[in-house]
């Protein structure tokens, strides 16, 4: 498979190692989902503007796709701007836009050398038409990718995402198309902004906060949640790999049982006997 080069860097040998130890020694998540914290916080502690730590929270999104790309990881969601940041200062608004828009500018070519997938979830209505128009560009480039799907979450929030499937359904069942009774987890999914997304197999947050603040609320039933004390600005693949090793080691049972554990398995065998 071609080298990656979103870095602009030659990946080294004790990279290629460390990430064929990962891949040997267990699953590698489909999906990642990643809540990006603490820009501001890292930039403050460095005597910083907080727009400084967004810029470099950008190195460590270019950091990450290269590495989830290089793992096999097919769907990296990464949280770039909720529905609560319109509340954040104008002035901090517009700058995280502008380098929105700039990165895209940048790195919409790369992406698609790169065989990457541009997709966004969320109300891009609200967003500057420069935005929306450069955004628009590279999903439409990078349209025809595979290797990695790499999706922001764009003024997204988990229960905009359900009121609008919920909207999509109930005018199903208003044109008399769709009986309420056979609503069910699937025609959910299938409505949300995620469709044809599998739900996240491990969720990451940055800068030690415990709390999902309304990321993707239906799709997380079953993720397993990794929480590190880092700033997103300090947040690199040697990280990521910690947070894929803690994955390494979760016993998934989605609700249900391990295999083997099944006392009554083994009565009713005892019974047959
Ligand atoms: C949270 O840190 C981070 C954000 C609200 C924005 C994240 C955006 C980027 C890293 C840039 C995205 C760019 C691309 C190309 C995807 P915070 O400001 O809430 O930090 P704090 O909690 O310390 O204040």
């Amino acid at each position: 498979m071609k080298e990656l080069t979103l870095t602009n860097k030659v990946q080294t040998k004790d990279d290629k190692e460390k990430q064929s130890l990962l891949a040997n020694a267990g699953e590698i998540p489909e999906h990642i989902a990643i809540i990006m914290d603490g820009n501001g916080r890292w930039a403050k502690k460095k005597g910083s503007i907080r727009l400084h730590g967004h810029k470099v929270g950008v190195d460590s999104v270019r950091d990450i796709t290269e590495a989830c790309a290089q793992l096999g990881v097919k769907y990296l969601t990464l949280y770039a701007f909720s529905t609560e940041n319109w509340g954040r200062p104008t002035a901090e608004v517009r700058g995280l836009m502008r380098l929105l828009v700039a990165s895209l500018r940048k790195e919409a070519d790369n992406l698609h050398e790169n065989d990457i997938k541009l997709v966004t979830i969320g109300q891009m209505d609200r967003f500057p038409a420069d935005c929306q128009d450069e955004l628009q560009e590279a999903i439409d480039l990078t349209a025809g990718n595979n290797r990695l799907q790499l999706c922001l979450a764009l003024s997204y929030s988990g229960r905009w995402d359900i009121t609008e499937a919920v909207k999509k359904i109930a005018r199903h069942v208003d044109a008399g198309r769709l009986d309420p009774e056979l609503i069910n987890d699937q025609m959910i999914t299938d409505h949300l902004s995620t469709a044809n997304v599998p739900d996240p197999d491990l969720i990451i947050r940055t800068s030690g906060e415990y709390r999902i603040s309304n990321f993707l609320l239906w799709q997380l039933a079953y993720s397993e949640l990794y929480i590190t004390e880092r700033y997103w600005p300090d947040f690199r693949r040697d990280q990521l790999y910690e947070a894929i090793e803690s994955f390494q080691q979760r016993d998934r049972r989605f609700g249900k049982i391990k295999n083997g554990e099944d006392e009554n398995a083994n009565n009713s065998r005892l019974h047959k006997n």
